[in-house]
């Protein structure tokens, strides 16, 4: 069956003179690019499946057979929902965070609403010594590592310009966005090599895509793992490793500072949940790449960008976010004008 539209558009094109037929279909090949990458956006969200967990050697009914994930950050936010759902998934889950009872608490609701086998290792990456990421090798060495979800993360307090942040904090988002995900990356991947299939998720950000003014040191290190994971996915992919950012948008825990989630700030569960069955789908990640190496594909995160991309483009979008930085700052210091005033 043909569209009705379609014989009237055919003799529409024949009627016109060639430059004008020419202009017409350069006209509609750009008003039909948007829309065929929409789809594409919208099946990666909403119909097709990524690469399955199973591949990856969880067993519920067996955790003594189960594959191994370490998470780190895993005390809250979105490191805590992946070890909470894997664990559900039938894998054994390592928990690499800064306090211990929190670790413990962690660990204790794993146990109550699964059978998986819980390790905790209490380690503060803004000052991780050598002999800490020992210990954490060691901790991990005898087991069989199949996930890797390079979670843990620090951001700007507040919107600041460079050249008036605080050196400290600008050095401790480098020491745990970077130097952090290179140690533990480094340590755990010889032992993720030794699976047939083995899985690494990092914890990205639309800062780093999009880089962000006023969030310069944070936006600067979230790029660097765009970097390091396209480079390292081609390096690892022969030895059966799968290695995926995740570019992350709003999603309601305490770094966004974003307390109700909505229609575009999933919650932590919401968000993990469609991560885990989108594994591989790049979701409106299109332009650099369609293989998934970067994965955008909470449904409206992805819309957000691919309107973004389509409309704006990426560049002028870092342009225009300084203004609402700048609002976002205000707003946060008359919040701490409120507070220190004890409104
Ligand atoms: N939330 C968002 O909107 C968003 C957007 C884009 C990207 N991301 C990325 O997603 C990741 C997780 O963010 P989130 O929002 O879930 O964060 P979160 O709710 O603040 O949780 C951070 C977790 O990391 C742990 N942690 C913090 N500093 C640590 C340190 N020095 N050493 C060891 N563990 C430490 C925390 O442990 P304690 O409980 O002990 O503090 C906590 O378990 C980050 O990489 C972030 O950049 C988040």
């Amino acid at each position: 069956m043909t569209l009705p539209i379609i014989g009237p558009l055919q003799d529409f094109f024949a009627s016109l003179p060639f430059p004008a037929r020419l202009l017409a279909a350069v006209g509609l090949f750009t008003l039909l690019k948007p829309l065929y990458r929409l789809v594409r956006v919208l099946t990666d969200c909403y119909v097709l499946g990524g690469i399955p967990l199973a591949t990856f050697g969880p067993s519920k009914n067996d955790p003594s057979k189960a594959s191994w994930a370490v998470v780190t950050g895993a005390t809250d936010g979105i490191g805590k929902e992946f070890a909470l759902q894997l664990a559900k998934k039938g894998f054994n889950i390592v928990l690499a965070s800064r306090t211990q009872s929190k670790l413990d608490a962690v660990e204790s609701e794993i146990s109550s609403s699964s059978s998986a086998q819980v390790k905790t290792v209490a380690i503060n990456f803004l000052h991780a010594t050598d002999a800490d990421y020992k210990r954490l090798e060691a901790e991990i060495s005898q087991l069989k590592l199949a996930v890797l979800v390079n979670n843990v993360g620090l951001s700007h307090d507040k919107p600041v310009l460079f050249s008036e942040g605080d050196v400290q904090e600008m050095e401790a988002i480098a020491e745990i966005n970077v130097r952090a995900t290179l140690r533990v990356t480094r340590l755990a991947l010889p032992l993720l090599q030794q699976n047939k299939r083995s899985l690494i998720l990092h914890l990205g950000s639309f800062a780093g895509s999009i880089p962000t003014p006023m969030l310069s040191t944070y936006a600067g290190t979230k790029a660097f793992l765009i970097g390091f994971n396209r480079a390292l996915s081609y390096e690892v992919a022969s030895k059966g490793v799968t290695s995926l950012l995740l570019n992350t948008y709003f999603v309601s825990t305490a770094m966004s500072k974003i307390r109700r989630s909505s229609w575009s700030v999933p919650t932590p569960k919401q968000y993990v949940a469609q991560t885990l069955a989108k594994l591989g789908r790049p979701g409106s990640c299109y332009e650099e790449d369609r293989r998934g190496r970067e994965m955008t594909v909470w449904p409206q995160h992805a819309l957000t960008e691919w309107a973004v991309r389509e409309f704006v483009g990426l560049g002028r979008a870092s342009g225009m976010s300084l203004k609402s930085q700048k609002v976002i700052r205000a707003k946060a210091i008359k919040r701490e004008e409120r507070l220190a005033k004890g409104q």
